[in-house]
């Protein structure tokens, strides 16, 4: 915790970082209690000059520059340990970790994923979804496990398919709920009411047996609805 009790984050990113300024205006507004102290980009992504903008830390460790996964994710450990986060946020990020390194954050690592999980794990899945004809998609933020996007569910939010839908309007649909839901994950940990333990979401002391999940009317990020 950072002496005021907010929560410290690293947010992971390789591309816009809109879910990272998603998260950095909730704890600039306390809306969570949570602080961004660190950024760290993969790649030379967009999202660093946004993080600059929002008076964040912000790292480039280029994994290119690196000679394999083991080195890149040697120094990743570093600069996460070096920053003192308590819970590491991937929004973006096009990385697939090690299991020794999944495994070093249990329960610390959060990832957000543009599906209705354990649909449409993997890449193209507004593509996936529109040639499947399927009437709703959504997102979902999960504890990242060692199966690529397999981890336990945290919470969801659907939105509907139109039918004049292209890629990029169901990208911005989905992306305007991911905006909303990453927040109120966080904010959820950050207030200490969910965790993860032993493979299973605990919220509020009870089991959660499946995720949380949002609909895409709902404007509150403090009291999400149970299914
Ligand atoms: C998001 O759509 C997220 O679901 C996916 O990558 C995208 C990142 O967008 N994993 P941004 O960098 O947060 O704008």
């Amino acid at each position: 915790m950072s002496a005021d009790g907010r929560l410290r984050l690293a947010v992971l990113i390789s591309g816009q970082g809109s879910n990272m300024a998603a998260i950095a205006q909730a704890c600039a507004r306390h809306t969570i209690n949570a602080e961004i102290v660190q950024v760290i980009a993969d790649r030379a992504a967009t999202g660093i000059a946004v993080a600059q903008g929002l008076g964040l830390n912000v790292q480039l460790l280029a994994a290119a520059s690196f000679p394999d996964r083991d080195h890149f994710e040697s120094a990743l450990v570093d600069a996460l340990d070096a920053s003192g986060a308590e819970l590491v946020v991937l929004a973006g990020f096009m990385r697939i970790l090690s299991v020794p390194f999944v495994h070093r954050y249990a329960g610390r690592l959060l990832n957000i994923h543009p599906s209705l999980l354990p649909k449409y794990k993997g890449l193209h899945t507004h593509r996936r979804v529109l040639q499947a004809g399927d009437s709703e998609h959504g997102a979902s933020v999960h504890f990242v496990s060692a199966q690529l996007d397999g981890g336990a569910l945290l919470c969801q939010s659907t939105v509907p398919v139109l039918a004049n839908d292209t890629e990029q309007s169901l990208s911005a649909r989905v992306q305007a709920q991911e905006h909303r839901i990453y927040p109120m994950a966080i904010g959820l940990i950050a207030a200490g009411r969910l965790k993860l333990a032993g493979g299973t979401i605990e919220l509020d002391g009870g089991v959660l047996a499946r995720p949380l999940v949002m609909q895409h009317d709902e404007t509150s990020a403090q009291n999400p609805s149970r299914v």
